[in-house]
């Protein structure tokens, strides 16, 4: 196994929306992806294939390696061995056409509507989008407040309006309701279903185990960096076929 340093991928590098293939990103696939640090094996060997539609969950224990997983799908990390293909477009030249949000939500020291007409204008979009965006979230009350004054959870739904606000093809979110109060848990949900609905392929990150049940399509369970489990929903809550994805089910601990 090699010991690559992890690299990030320098945002100039990547290509601009203009130079993707515009043929469909999925099924993405990925192979052998393997990533270590000091010796230790992070990601060991991952093998997964997405299809079309739908969402899909991640679980799996703190430290298995779930957001360095999205991160490579996204094309933000470039892993030490393995593949990440899009269709058969490269990793890092599929990132425009994705959004990921992140737990902690990224927003410029604006106004909520500036924050997203920055996106808009960036992404030579229709500007005239920016309310309906902003109303979709529950926002467009607030659109004049600086967005430093929202709360926790309309910060996170303002990211969130940011991300849609690219149209992307995936939407990847990374714990993103993780420590917001439940009524903005809901609207997060809400509209993260209703772009599925609309196509949008969703791949979420949650230890929510009731939020999973929610949401998800299928489930990837990720433990010490491999998977251990790739089911339909109906299939992996009722009867999960590792001894770890039962175990953190039944709310006993996993290491
Ligand atoms: N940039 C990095 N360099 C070295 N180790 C890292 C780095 N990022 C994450 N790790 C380690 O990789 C493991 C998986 O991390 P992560 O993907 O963040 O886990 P999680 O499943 O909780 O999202 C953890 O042990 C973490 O400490
Ligand atoms: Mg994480």
């Amino acid at each position: 196994m090699s010991d690559l340093p992890i690299t990030s991928v320098p945002p100039m590098a990547r290509p601009r929306d203009e130079a993707a293939p515009k043929r469909p990103l999925l099924p993405l696939r990925v192979s052998g992806l393997r990533l270590t640090a000091d010796g230790t094996a992070l990601l060991d060997g991952v093998e997964l294939t997405l299809a079309p539609g739908g969402c899909t969950v991640i679980m799996g224990p703190n430290g298995a390696g779930k957001s360095l997983l999205l991160k490579m799908m996204h094309g933000l990390l470039v892993p030490g061995a393995g593949d990440v293909s899009w269709n058969g477009i490269p990793a890092a030249q599929a990132t425009a056409r994705q959004a990921l949000v992140f737990q902690k939500p990224v927003l410029l020291r604006r106004s909520v509507a500036a924050n997203v007409d920055f996106v808009l204008k960036s992404r030579g979009r229709d500007r005239s989008r920016r309310d309906a965006l902003l109303r979709e979230v529950g926002l467009l009350h607030k659109a004049r407040q600086p967005a430093r004054l929202l709360s926790g959870g309309e910060a996170q739904r303002l990211a969130l309006a940011r991300a849609l606000a690219t149209d992307p093809e995936v939407l990847f979110l990374d714990e993103a309701t993780a420590s917001l109060d439940p009524a903005s848990v809901l609207v997060i949900e809400r509209i993260v279903a209703a772009a599925r609905d609309c196509g949008t392929r969703i791949v979420f990150v949650t230890h929510d185990v009731g939020q999973a049940r929610r949401m998800a399509d299928e489930v990837v369970f990720l433990h010490r960096g491999r998977v251990a489990e790739h089911s339909p929903a109906d299939v992996f809550f009722p009867e999960p076929r590792s001894q770890a994805a039962r175990d953190y089910l039944a709310g006993r601990i996993v290491l």
